[in-house]
């Protein structure tokens, strides 16, 4: 199922504001109502930018400074014409933070970074670029923040940062001493949010540690906060492939104080379960996600090739996703009997079989087609070799929309092929809840005006589907040809 929060009675609601978010994307277009730009901080301005107050050097603000900040100072203090010449050593920290994304917040600091977990605060000592203003920043590091509900399961990181040495703030936090130094960058995310919905954990921690973490070819520190062990287990081939160390519980850390040469905290992300190549500093693309994704399962099919109708020999597998609560495929006994006899080998994936993802993954990448119901189990697509094809069953009600949001519009990007069976009003357990002359079965778009609640309790969380095993069996036909050859 999508994802939910914990809190069922905030669920219904967050869950099925995915619903109508193209929907919302247009209101927002079009009303000007985007999100506040708020962009802190200018990376990289020369010392000498600094104001008259802040080159003042209030002897006070030095405390706590480690040495080298010291020596800074002095400098500064007795001769600040060649300090302002010798712009070439970089002088102080950088920081740079994005809150303008529709995704995501996120900032990018480097220097002298002192990361203390457990009160998830990431001090920036002597910012070349201080503010006072902009000491202290907070953000939720989750790749979903238009989702207020989910986003208050994400544990709030707090950015303070503090003046160059001398600079004069007397209102400026003294960071702590380092207590560990590491020579890898830090990334800092959440493993909270939607956690246990693995398109959620895909769409919103996987893909985008992926544009944040890869480019460091393993040589960086994961730091997470909400930090859940079967999370960490669950994904554990990703995270290594990833990251050469151990994932930081920051939480719980009791190492104190871990000092960085950079960091970023937050995750870059550009849309949902997709990247946008022109948006990633490396030009990451899907396609280059889905290889790094075979690396880290060591998966042995990077392409499909079509079996032959005619050979006799192989036949051409599909994995069939099976839910267990809303959206069943209830004749799923049918369906995989129908599937049988026009010739696909079919292999049936209930929560059990999906939850092992060092098996699975294999499972899916063994197979030609993928197919399943709407809902979080068609992500495992990510699996499939090149020109595989998924098929999306889409429940009754007006759904198409939302369902090729997500499992529709991101196919072809991975180099799969998509196609769509959608239920009809005779192939629902609707029937069993409202008559059929009710406006469930008439008019679902009036159900969709009374919003997003309704939507949810009745066509994404209210029904299985039961297939027309005649009609199916003709879309089966259709498949096994698209995807065979002679
Ligand atoms: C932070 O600093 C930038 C650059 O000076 C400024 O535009 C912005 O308004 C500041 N933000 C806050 C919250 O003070
Ligand atoms: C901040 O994010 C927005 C939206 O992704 C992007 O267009 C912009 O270039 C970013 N700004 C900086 C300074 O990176
Ligand atoms: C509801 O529809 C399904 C599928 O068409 C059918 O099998 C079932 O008998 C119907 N149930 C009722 C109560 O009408
Ligand atoms: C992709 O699959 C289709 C049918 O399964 C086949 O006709 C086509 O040649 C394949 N394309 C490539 C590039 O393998």
């Amino acid at each position: 199922m999508r994802g939910r929060p914990k809190s069922k009675k905030h669920g219904s609601g967050a869950a099925a504001l995915w619903l109508l978010l193209p929907l919302l994307v247009m209101i927002v277009l079009k009303t000007n109502l985007l999100p506040q730009v708020a962009r802190y901080s200018i990376v990289g301005s020369p010392p000498s930018a600094a104001s008259g107050d802040e080159m003042a050097g209030d002897v006070d603000a030095t405390k706590g400074y480690n040495q080298q900040n010291q020596i800074d100072t002095t400098s500064r203090e007795e001769d600040s014409s060649v300090r302002n010449s010798d712009v070439a050593a970089p002088l102080g920290s950088k920081l740079s933070c994005n809150f303008s994304d529709h995704q995501s917040n996120t900032c990018t600091m480097e220097g002298d970074l002192r990361i203390h977990g457990k009160s998830a605060t990431v001090y920036v000592a002597s910012v070349s670029t201080y503010r006072p203003e902009n000491s202290t920043i907070k953000l939720r590091p989750y790749a979903r923040k238009w989702e207020d509900q989910v986003m208050l399961l994400v544990r709030e990181v707090t950015v303070r940062s503090s003046p160059p040495a001398g600079g004069a703030d007397d209102d400026a936090v003294t960071p702590p001493e380092c207590s560990i130094r590491h020579d890898v960058p830090a990334v800092v995310f959440s493993t909270g949010g939607y956690n246990r919905n693995f398109f959620h954990v895909m769409t919103d921690v996987i893909i985008p540690l992926y544009l944040t973490a890869r480019e460091y070819d393993g040589r960086v520190q994961l730091l997470a906060t909400d930090y859940e062990p079967k999370w960490i287990a669950k994904y554990k081939s990703i995270l290594a492939a990833l990251s050469a160390y151990p994932v930081i519980d920051m939480d719980s850390d009791d190492d104190g104080v871990r000092c960085f040469p950079s960091a970023r905290v937050g995750l870059e992300s550009h849309k949902e379960f997709g990247i946008v190549p022109g948006l990633s500093r490396n030009g990451y693309t899907m396609t280059s996600f889905r290889e790094f994704i075979r690396s880290a399962y060591s998966l042995q099919r990077p392409r499909a090739a079509p079996a032959s109708r005619s050979s006799g020999g192989r036949k051409p597998q599909l994995v069939l996703i099976l839910r267990r609560n809303s959206r069943q495929l209830k004749n799923e006994a049918d369906a995989i009997a129908a599937a049988t006899e026009v010739g696909f080998d079919v292999v049936p994936a209930g929560p059990d079989d999906v939850s092992d993802l060092e098996r699975f993954s294999a499972a899916v990448n063994s197979c030609d087609v993928l197919m399943g119901v709407h809902g979080a189990g068609l992500a495992n697509m990510l699996f499939l070799p090149d020109n595989a094809t998924v098929v999306q069953i889409i429940p009754w009600g007006e759904l198409k929309w939302p369902c090729r949001h997500s499992f529709g519009e991101p196919v072809a990007p991975m180099g799969l092929r998509y196609l769509e069976y959608e239920a009809t009003a005779d192939e629902t357990t609707l029937n069993e809840t409202y008559p059929r002359d009710h406006a469930v079965f008439t008019d679902p778009i009036s159900v969709h005006r009374q919003g997003f609640d309704k939507v949810w309790n009745i066509f994404i969380n209210g029904q299985h589907v039961i297939v027309d095993i005649k009609r199916f069996r003709g879309f089966v036909e259709q498949l096994y040809k698209a995807t065979t050859t002679e």
